[in-house]
């Protein structure tokens, strides 16, 4: 393998970007050409992409968001546009393509490994919701982030002895809600992966009336439902002085934790060093602190799971 190529796709997150000069400056370690795809599968269709120098990826670690910018593609979903795509791999003569992004970009992946074209998955978004690693890049910046915006509402909400509903981005998964609900110690965290009852939160928000709590914070995972009308709720059926905060697109920007970058710049490099040893349609991930890898239809098929002990210990800290 001589030339490999990079991309950041869907929704991008803290430390794609030290991601992206692992790949590049480890391929080059390797004497490989390496080449940036712009935007994402839009821009691999549409030939956008250059070959990449070591000073190309030069001051971009500590930077939030892609320096190869991105995008989400519906044409890349039909065999057409994948077909598009792999003319522009073949015209620019890249042997091998590293794809760093959530699942959407994954199934993309998969697509090209299918018609035969080498390909790896790097898990980079801040939901942390890709089956086969512990953490995907940019989950631990967005936590920090939410945390921090937390703090700042209790403060407020301390203030004004009121009650807070704080929703909380993930999609489908709840594991941005929970980590930041339980390091803040939420009164109450909802996710979409453990059942829950409106008449139980407010049944805890009574008891710590009860107990003379004059305010609480309440998380919810967007994969729930709206932060609004969680807080309508508990207005109309508690007649408690509520407020929500829609946390939004703060949460995927912002200079990447040293975890980030590590984790960034080790499953960046990895990838390359898997194209090298001819392994495809596979991700990298990390598990228990180990690199692994997963067969990436494997790591589709799979269901993301939660530490549902987490939640109870949140409930059972939050009594
Ligand atoms: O997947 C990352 C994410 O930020 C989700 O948490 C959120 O649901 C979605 O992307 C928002 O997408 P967009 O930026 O297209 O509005």
């Amino acid at each position: 393998m001589k030339r490999i190529g990079v991309l950041t796709s869907g929704g991008d997150s803290p430390g794609m970007n030290a991601a992206i000069r692992a790949v590049v400056r480890k391929g080059i370690y390797h004497n490989l050409e390496v080449y940036g795809i712009y935007y994402g599968y839009a821009g691999l269709m549409a030939g956008d992409i250059k070959k990449m120098e070591l000073g190309s990826v030069g001051d971009i670690i500590h930077r939030g968001g892609t320096m190869l910018y991105t995008a989400r593609s519906e044409e890349f979903k039909t065999l057409e546009g994948q077909k598009k795509g792999i003319e522009q791999l073949n015209k620019f003569g890249i042997e091998g393509l590293v794809v760093i992004g959530g699942d959407g970009s994954f199934r993309g992946a998969q697509k090209l490994t299918e018609h035969g074209f080498p390909t790896i998955g790097v898990p980079g978004t801040i939901d942390n919701d890709i089956p086969g690693t512990d953490f995907t890049i940019g989950f631990d910046t967005a936590l920090n982030t939410v945390i921090d915006a937390i703090d700042k509402i209790r403060d407020t909400a301390t203030s004004h002895e009121r009650t807070y509903v704080v929703e909380v981005m993930g999609r489908h998964a709840g594991d941005l809600a929970l980590w930041s609900g339980l390091a803040d110690g939420a009164e109450t965290i909802v996710i979409p992966e453990a059942d829950y009852e409106m008449s139980d939160v407010i049944a805890r928000l009574k008891r710590g009336q009860d107990r003379g709590k004059k305010h609480s914070i309440i998380v919810v995972a967007e994969g729930v439902g709206s932060g609004f009308e969680f807080g309508e709720r508990i207005k109309k059926e508690m007649n408690l002085e509520t407020r929500v905060t829609v946390l939004g697109h703060i949460q995927r920007g912002g200079s990447p934790t040293a975890f980030d970058r590590v984790l960034a710049s080790r499953l960046g490099a990895k990838a390359v060093d898997h194209l090298l040893t001819g392994k495809a349609g596979i991700t990298v991930g990390i598990e228990k602190n180990e690199l692994v890898y997963h067969d990436i239809d494997e790591a589709l098929s799979r269901k993301h799971t939660i530490d549902l002990g987490m939640y109870t210990l949140s409930q059972e800290l939050s009594i």
